[in-house]
């Protein structure tokens, strides 16, 4: 059996508000309809996890202007955090990622919000830690540019431990609830984190009881060794985009050593892998909407530049578009995906053209051909499932949740029901 997650590409966003089979969604924004019914489907069909992506930037940074940010609606973002309780509210079991960069949120105030969710939630709360690229970015927090990459892991690892201390400032036991005693909690089963690192310091307790979960399930991205160290040492679930079976294969390999050098079992974390199927009813039909989708996505060239601007606070308006791509690895921003652009030799038009969100297999077919390929790559693999990420509007959620999902439960690929009530329990089920 494999896990399944969706991720939320532009997380409490905006999503095909003037595309086909948008609904209600322009008149919508900014409200959680939309999140709330995907979720339910989601649920339905056995999912693990939503995952909100986010950022907290308007980028100017392709040709120096905010037009391809606000244009299509691409780069609008709520924070995510206040949407997750509406939708717990409305579901039972899948979990909820909300994304939050470590490099500008302080220790204190995650560990607090993100304990206060996990009440909110009743145990199915998970954090996305990213340590966020653009420069941009960091400048609304007061920094004149962004921090090194690998100094953010670091700060990120170090985050991470201090935001662990203060989870743990309340042991088990420390709510007793007693009212025949009168006793809410057992002050002496409460202590404070006196974390004190090279980037952070904190002192704790947090001032409300643990959650259900007591740790909220803690999600990584990186693809970069440093992101990889980062995952291993503290994810719950990792998520990639690396590329092939085999890319998958040996990540899953890599991540499992350095779960080992971290002193934990390599069972511990769940590895999905990012795939966006296109589904019809039979092949062809399904070849020939990827032949659509992939005509709208080559004539889309700057909308796709700005988007790898966002991701390297590069202007790839400057750029050579018929020359090969550069090789940018040694940006500050998404350092793996620019590496495995320069190593494919095509030119920057040609990537430009064929962007799409990265996926690490292509799955393209009627349901049944589908669940084949993703049952036959997991097994090579050995991951633990997959993250699927497709426009949400309410067409593809249930070409997935009521088309796909089925036929993988019947073949006894993915979980037919929910044996637990926290996300954490689920998600390390098997
Ligand atoms: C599925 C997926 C989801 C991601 N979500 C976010 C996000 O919400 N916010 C963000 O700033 N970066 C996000 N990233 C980027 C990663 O955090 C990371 O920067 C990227 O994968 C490059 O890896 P590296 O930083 O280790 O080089 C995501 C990446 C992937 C593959």
């Amino acid at each position: 059996m494999f896990h399944l997650g969706w991720f939320l590409t532009t997380g409490f966003g905006v999503y095909g508000w003037n595309q086909p089979w948008s609904g209600n969604v322009a008149a919508d924004v900014g409200r959680p309809e939309l999140f709330v019914d995907t979720a339910r489907a989601l649920e339905r069909a056995g999912f693990d996890y939503m995952m909100f992506e986010d950022s907290s930037v308007l980028p100017d940074i392709y040709q120096g202007t905010f037009e391809s940010s606000v244009s299509a609606g691409q780069a609008v973002r709520m924070d995510p955090l206040p949407l997750m309780p509406l939708v717990a509210q409305a579901t039972k079991k899948i979990g909820l990622i909300a994304t939050v960069a470590t490099t500008f949120y302080p220790p204190f105030l995650a560990a607090r919000l993100y304990q206060t969710l996990d009440h909110l939630t009743q145990g199915r709360i998970g954090v996305n830690i990213v340590t966020a690229s653009p420069h941009k970015a960091a400048q609304n927090y007061g920094l004149e540019k962004h921090i090194d990459h690998d100094k953010r892991y670091e700060m990120a690892d170090e985050w991470m431990q201090a935001v662990t201390a203060l989870w743990n400032t309340w042991e088990k036991g420390a709510l007793q609830l007693d009212t025949e005693t009168g006793v809410f909690a057992d002050h002496t089963k409460i202590k404070p984190a006196n974390f004190e690192g090279e980037f952070y310091r904190t002192r704790g307790p947090l001032n409300l009881p643990p959650g259900p979960q007591h740790r909220p399930v803690v999600c990584q991205a990186g693809g970069s060794p440093a992101g990889r160290d980062l995952g291993a040492a503290h994810a719950d679930t990792i998520v990639s985009a690396v590329v092939g079976a085999e890319a998958m294969k040996a990540y899953r390999d890599d991540i499992s050593q350095r779960m080992i050098d971290h002193g934990r079992k390599p069972d511990d974390v769940k590895v999905l892998y990012l795939v966006s199927p296109i589904i019809a009813e039979t092949d062809a039909e399904a070849k020939e909407k990827q032949a659509q989708m992939r005509a709208a996505q080559a004539a889309n060239i700057s909308g796709n530049l700005a988007a790898m601007s966002y991701f390297t606070s590069m202007d790839f308006s400057k750029f050579d578009l018929d020359a090969p791509m550069p090789d940018l690895s040694g940006n500050n921003g998404h350092q793996s995906t620019m590496a495995d652009f320069a190593k494919s030799g095509r030119t920057l038009r040609e990537i430009a053209a064929n962007h799409r969100t990265v996926e690490s297999v292509e799955l393209v077919g009627s349901p049944a051909t589908i669940a084949d390929q993703m049952e036959e790559v997991m097994d090579y693999a050995g991951g633990d499932g997959f993250l699927i990420a497709a426009p949400v509007t309410r067409k593809n959620v249930t070409e997935i949740a009521d088309g796909l999902a089925p036929v993988l439960r019947r073949r006894g690929l993915i979980r037919s029901d929910y044996t637990h009530n926290t996300f954490r329990e689920n998600l390390l089920e098997f």
